[in-house]
């Protein structure tokens, strides 16, 4: 059975590239039903539209407050009846409320090894603690930003000429692995969040996730 996905971006859309390029294949049961955008100029809309998917925007100014976007938003999302919703760069802090509609079926992907790292210009954060290893995590979304279960980490070494920008482009290609690996066992019915945290194949995971060393 198909697994609706609906997709929300803010720029360049990277990641719902590699989404695309992954349902393409072989019996994978994702589906992207929509995807949302509070930028009518993020360029994965684009790719949207390349792909034949259909595609709104939200602007979030048009709206009074966190509240009332948030609320139009989810009416937006429920209109494709979405088995998950996936935040693939979407720039906008969500309510309590909005979190706890999607509980259990909102994934995020971050650039950093969390519980590291949350928040921005993580890249540059882990040079400057010294890091000896940086990478991203998809996890399930909570009331806690960046907080919640972790579904998959990829783990990359640092090297010593790193830079902000180096860093970030070989993050960002593994994030186009583990984003689509998470999707793809969800969709499944493999992937959980259950009361204690996120079950794959019915076996709880590793408080950091499945890791992954690309
Ligand atoms: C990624 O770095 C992701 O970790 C963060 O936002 C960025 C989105 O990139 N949440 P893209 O739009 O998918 O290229």
């Amino acid at each position: 059975m198909a697994c609706n996905v609906v997709v929300l971006i803010s720029g360049s859309g990277s990641n719902l590239q590699a989404l695309i390029d992954s349902i393409a294949h072989d019996g994978n049961p994702a589906r992207i039903a929509a995807v949302i955008s509070n930028r009518a100029d993020a360029y994965g809309l684009v790719r949207a539209q390349q792909a034949g998917i259909t595609r709104e925007v939200l602007d979030h100014k048009q709206f009074a407050d966190r509240e009332a976007f948030d609320a139009a938003l989810v009416e937006a999302i429920d209109r494709h009846q979405p088995d998950l919703v996936v935040l693939a760069g979407f720039m906008r802090i969500l309510t309590p409320a909005f979190v706890t509609h999607y509980s259990g079926r909102l994934l995020n992907i971050h650039p950093s090894l969390l519980p590291k790292h949350k928040g921005l210009h993580t890249h540059q954060r882990a040079l400057e603690a010294g890091d000896s290893e940086h990478g991203c995590s998809v996890h399930f979304v909570t009331e806690e930003l960046d907080g919640g279960p972790l579904v998959v980490q990829a783990v990359l070494p640092v090297l010593a000429d790193d830079t902000p920008d180096s860093l970030a482009q070989r993050v960002h290609q593994a994030e186009h692995q583990i984003y689509p690996l998470a999707v793809r066992w969800f969709a499944e019915g493999r992937l959980r969040l259950g009361p204690q945290g996120c079950l794959l194949d019915g076996q709880a995971l590793p408080a950091q996730g499945w890791q992954i060393r690309p």
